[in-house]
C-alpha cells in the first residue's frame, strides 16, 4: 500500500502556524484530500495530558532535560497512536509542530546539547522524518505582537532572546535541510500565507505521486 505523506508546520510564537494547518487541511479537504489533522504537544489524550503538565506557568523549576523528554514522551504517543497508522492507511498528515519544535526551543532555544535532542526523538519517534516542513518565518517582533492571547502559557512568557533564539534556530535547521524545510515568508494576511503553503504541499504532493509511479 502506497506510504501516506507527511507534513509539519512550524514557526515561533505568533507565527500564525495553528491558524496556517487549520486552514491547509481545510483546503487539502475541498480537493478530495483524505487528511489527519494533529498538534504537538498534544494529539492524543496522553499528549494533552503532558501539554497541561508542560505548559503550565507554576511549573518554572521544571529542567531544560525533563522539558525535552516530556516533549519527546508526548511525541512518542502520537507517532504510535496516531501518525504511524495514518500514514500506513496512505493518508496524509498535517502535524502542527514536531521534532524540528524540539531542535528550536530546547537545543537553541534552552542551549541543550543536539546531540541528546536528537537521540531521544529517534528514539521517540521511530525514526520518523517529515516529508516537508513549512516554516512560518516572522521576526520576534512581529511575532510576540500577534501572540495577544493575555494569559501566556511557560514557554510563551519566555523574554525576547529567548525567542530570537528559537528564531534563528529554525533557520539554522532550514539551512541544513532545504530540501525538507521550505522556509515562507508568514508576515503577511493569513488567507495570502495560506494559499502559497496550499501550492508548495500539492506540488510536492503532485511530485511524491509521479515518483510512485515510475
Ligand atoms: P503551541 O503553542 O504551538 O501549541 O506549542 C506549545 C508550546 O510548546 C510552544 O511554546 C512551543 C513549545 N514546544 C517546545 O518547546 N518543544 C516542542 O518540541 C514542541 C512540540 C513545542
Amino acid at each position: 500500500m502506497a506510504r501516506g505523506y507527511f507534513v509539519t508546520l512550524e514557526g515561533i510564537e505568533g507565527s500564525g502556524k495553528s491558524t496556517q494547518a487549520h486552514l491547509l487541511v481545510e483546503r487539502l479537504r475541498e480537493h478530495g484530500t483524505a487528511v489527519v489533522a494533529l498538534r504537538e504537544p498534544g494529539g492524543t489524550p496522553i499528549g494533552e495530558g503532558i501539554r497541561g503538565i508542560l505548559l503550565d506557568r507554576d511549573h518554572e523549576m521544571m529542567t531544560p532535560e525533563t522539558e525535552a523528554l516530556l516533549y519527546a514522551a508526548a511525541r512518542a504517543q502520537m507517532v504510535q497512536e496516531q501518525l504511524a497508522p495514518a500514514l500506513a492507511k496512505g493518508e496524509v498528515v498535517v502535524c502542527d509542530r514536531f521534532v524540528d519544535s524540539s531542535v528550536a526551543y530546547q537545543c537553541f532555544g534552552r542551549g541543550l546539547a543536539r546531540e541528546f535532542v536528537h537521540e531521544i526523538n529517534h528514539w521517540a519517534t521511530r525514526a520518523t522524518i517529515p516529508d516537508l516542513t513549512v516554516l512560518l518565518d516572522v521576526t520576534v517582533e512581529v511575532g510576540l505582537a500577534r501572540a495577544t492571547r493575555t494569559a501566556c502559557d511557560r514557554i510563551e512568557s519566555e523574554g525576547l532572546e529567548f525567542h530570537e533564539r528559537v528564531r534563528q534556530g529554525y533557520l539554522a535547521v532550514a539551512r541544513d535541510e532545504p530540501d525538507r524545510v521550505v522556509v515562507m515568508d508568514a508576515s503577511g494576511p493569513p488567507d495570502a500565507v495560506a494559499d502559497r503553503v496550499h501550492s508548495v504541499v500539492l506540488e510536492r504532493l503532485r511530485q511524491q505521486r509521479a515518483g510512485a509511479g515510475d
